[in-house]
Formats: C-alpha cells, sequence, structure tokens
C-alpha cells in the first residue's frame, strides 16, 4: 500500500505560541507517527519575506520554529523536515506555475482582496502597498504543495481557497503538458478547537492575545494568571461554555480531567484556583518539551546541520528528478536531442479542442454553438445581437450551465456532463474563460 501524503508549511514569521502547538504542532507530530503517511513539514521561509522584511526577525523566527517542532518530538529521520529556502526546485517551479495561472485567479485571492478593500475604504490606489509577492503568495504555496505531490494538506480554514488555488493550477498544468501533478485537498481538522487568548479571543498574533509556547515556568505563571475572567466571586457556580480557563485546560487535559474541571466550575471554585490548576496543567506537559528546546537552542549548528540533510536527501530523493521531468515536459529541453521529424503537438491537440463557434442565420438572430470535433455539444436560442450570444457565451464559461431548454439546447445523444467536461476544458485551454471563442 502507498503511504498517504501528507504536507504543510509554517511560515517563520513569529515565535511559536500555545495556539500553534495545540492546533498544528502537537497532531501534525501525532500523525506523523502513524505508519499511513508520508508527513513532509517544511519552514516557509520564503513565504515569510512577504510579510517580514527585518532580516534578523526571519533568521530568528527560523530557528525558533524548527527547535520547537524538533523539541515537541518532530523526528527528523522519519519524516521529511526541511526550509524552503534550501530546495531551488521550488522558486523554479514556482516560475512554471506562474506562466500557466490565470491573474484573475489570483486577484481573487481573500489576503490580496482584502489588502485591495482597505485600500479603497481609505481611498487609497487598489495596489498601494501590495508587493508582487502578496499577489503571488498562492503560486509559492502550489509550488511547495505540487513539487512533493502531496495528497493531504492540512491547514487552518484560512488556507483552504490556497489549496483549492493549487488544484486549480495543477489541473491547468496536467491538461496542458500531461498528468505530472496529484491534487491535493485540503484538510481542516475540525475536531482541533480553535484555543482562546488571554482576552478570550482566538490566540492570535495579531491579536497580540498569545502565550507563547517556550516562556520559563514563572512567566507562563504570570501570563496565566492575567486570563480575562468574569467577576463570579469564589463558591458562585461558573459557566464553562465561555471559559478560556476552562477551553485552555480542556486542550491540555484528559477527558475524565475535564470532566472534574468542569464539576469544580458548577461547584464555584475560585477563579484563582481555576488558574493554578490551568497552570499547572500546561506546565505539566510543556516542561520537559521546554529543557529539550532549551538544550536545541543552545546549539543551532545542529539544527542547521538537520535542516540541510532533509533537504538534501529530499532534493536527491524527489524534488530534483521531478523537476528535471518537469523542464521536459514544458520544453526546456536538450537541444542535441530535439527531433526534426516530430509533428508540433499542439496542431494535434486542438483538433479535437471544444470551442463555440458563432454565427448569423438567415432569420437576421444571433446564435452560437458549442462543438468539438464534428460534434454539436450545445446549440444556442437566437438572439437579437451578437452582444447577448456573447454575455450568455460568458456566462457559460464561468460555468453557469443553468438548464437546458432556456436558451439553448443539448446537441442529440449528448449529456449535461459530457458538456460540463467540455466547458472545464475549454476554460482551461482559455485562461479564466478568457480569449478567443
Ligand atoms: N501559507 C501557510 C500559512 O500561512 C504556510 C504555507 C506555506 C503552507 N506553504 C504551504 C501550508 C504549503 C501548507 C502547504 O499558514
Amino acid at each position: 500500500m502507498s503511504k498517504t501524503r501528507v504536507l504543510t508549511g509554517i511560515t517563520t514569521s513569529g515565535t511559536p505560541h500555545l495556539g500553534n502547538y495545540v492546533g498544528a504542532i502537537r497532531p501534525a507530530i501525532a500523525a506523523s507517527r502513524r505508519a499511513e503517511a508520508e508527513s513532509f513539514y517544511f519552514l516557509a521561509d520564503y513565504h515569510a519575506l512577504i510579510k517580514v522584511q527585518a532580516p534578523e526577525r526571519v533568521q530568528r523566527s527560523t530557528l525558533e520554529i524548527a527547535a520547537a517542532w524538533l523539541a515537541c518530538g518532530l523526528d527528523p529521520q522519519r519524516v521529511w523536515f526541511y526550509r524552503q529556502s534550501d530546495i531551488p526546485e521550488i522558486p523554479e517551479l514556482t516560475w512554471l506555475l506562474t506562466c500557466v495561472a490565470g491573474k484573475g485567479l489570483l486577484n481573487r485571492a481573500h489576503a490580496y482582496k482584502a489588502a485591495v478593500d482597505k485600500n479603497r475604504a481609505e481611498g487609497e490606489d487598489d495596489d498601494a502597498g501590495v508587493s508582487a509577492g502578496l499577489f503571488m503568495y498562492p503560486v509559492l504555496m502550489a509550488a511547495d504543495i505540487l513539487l512533493f505531490n502531496a495528497q493531504r494538506v492540512p491547514v487552518g480554514r484560512d488556507q483552504v481557497q490556497h489549496i483549492e488555488m493549487a488544484r486549480d493550477i495543477g489541473q491547468r498544468f496536467n491538461h496542458l503538458y500531461g498528468e505530472h501533478f496529484v491534487l491535493p485537498e485540503a484538510a481542516v481538522e475540525a475536531h482541533v478547537a480553535t484555543l482562546p487568548g488571554l482576552d478570550g479571543r482566538k490566540m492570535s498574533k495579531s491579536y497580540d492575545n498569545t502565550i507563547p509556547l517556550f516562556v520559563p515556568r514563572e512567566q507562563l505563571r504570570r501570563l496565566v494568571f492575567s486570563i480575562v475572567t468574569d467577576s463570579r466571586a469564589p463558591g458562585e457556580p461558573k459557566p464553562t461554555a465561555d471559559s478560556a480557563v476552562f477551553q485552555l485546560y480542556q486542550a491540555f487535559a484528559a477527558p475524565e480531567e475535564t470532566a472534574a474541571f468542569a464539576r469544580a466550575f458548577a461547584d464555584g471554585i475560585a477563579w484563582g484556583d481555576a488558574k493554578q490548576a490551568l497552570f499547572e496543567r500546561i506546565d505539566a506537559e510543556l516542561a520537559p518539551l521546554r529543557e529539550r528546546y532549551a538544550a536545541l537552542l543552545a546549539r543551532p549548528a545542529e539544527i542547521e546541520a538537520i535542516l540541510r540533510d532533509g533537504a538534501e536527501r529530499l532534493r536527491a530523493r524527489h524534488a530534483t528528478p521531478f523537476l528535471r521531468r518537469l523542464r521536459e515536459a514544458v520544453g526546456l529541453r536538450d537541444l542535441s536531442r530535439v527531433s526534426l521529424a516530430a509533428a508540433p503537438e499542439r496542431a494535434r491537440k486542438s483538433a479535437d479542442a471544444p470551442s463555440f463557434k458563432q454565427y448569423r442565420e438567415a432569420d437576421g438572430r444571433f446564435y452560437f454553438k458549442l462543438v468539438q470535433g464534428e460534434r454539436v455539444l450545445l446549440q444556442s436560442v437566437g438572439f437579437a445581437s451578437p452582444r447577448e450570444a456573447g454575455q450568455r457565451i460568458a456566462a457559460l464559461k464561468q460555468g453557469e450551465i443553468g438548464a437546458p431548454g432556456s436558451d439553448f439546447v443539448l446537441g442529440e445523444g449528448v449529456g449535461s456532463e459530457e458538456v460540463n467536461a467540455a466547458l472545464a476544458a475549454f476554460v482551461a485551454d482559455h485562461l479564466d474563460g478568457a480569449g478567443g471563442t
């Protein structure tokens, strides 16, 4: 049985906090110990450059995140653990993918759109302060994923669109150059709760409410005691539902311990006692990891060696040979092996590619049909103007098939699935539906 390839990247733009640990590091390491997965975990330092232009911080964050994953038990002999910028095939693939990625697709990326919306709200130029790197972010991420033919990509909900874009881009490449890429799927861990931060909102660097993963014990205690609670007095029953103290406890405790903690809430445990219990629980899990972390940070050259070794083995095993095939596929080839007899491939391909034909009938109305070779897949009714016919075609290209019978009929013996497949092929052939009919 071949193993499922699971891949995820960690942007090296911050210091790991408890939210990262509970939401990403701990479940990923547990998953990597299961035999059925081949896991890829990497430090996305090229992605970090999009956000952070302070060199010391990029370096520091890369070191801290690498040390954190190793301290938490990641075994670099068992999983692929590497740094993005140690794999030159990633930027090289990024360019190959850039040339097939629709600009319109990238325009729709949430992160880019949010930047544009903000600029508009502030009366600025749409792209003010937007780097081309931010715009291209999804393509770089697609290269990370497609280079290793990853099947599952565990990510947060905010990243799901990027995985869908990687699928789109990979699909388009496959359509043009043959089946090279596996199309990845996002895996959003539904049962991994998002951890609340000090103020009760989701723990996140952008809210400045995090508890760093490896602060010294005393500082951890101070942070835990600073978690915002309500003013219920000792002895008063406390609801667990919206309590950050309770939810944090649950993330670190066994189910029986959590049940006992819930009973203590119902019995009116004082907030101070609840926080003390929470602090002890977190510290019990983290203390041994903290020690390993400190030992690793004291020997950064070892971390460097681990990362380089991972990248070197991975390149030899996957990246370098795969990129050689991809270069060949797109035509970046050894000229001494040129075949002068070979017929142009594109000509052969386009004969049976679906296309739209627009024409005018004797009734003076404007029609279109979707044809593939000799077959008519879809035939429109007559429109009053070429513009209307064109708009209907544009809607079809957007995937709005609608019900046949209203303004088009399917060809004889043609099913709607066949039409959908032809439309998808058409769109893939003509970036974003732009281009001729
Ligand atoms: N963009 C991801 C994040 O911010 C990090 C990342 C980069 C990533 N490349 C990836 C995640 C590839 C999964 C797969 O969380």
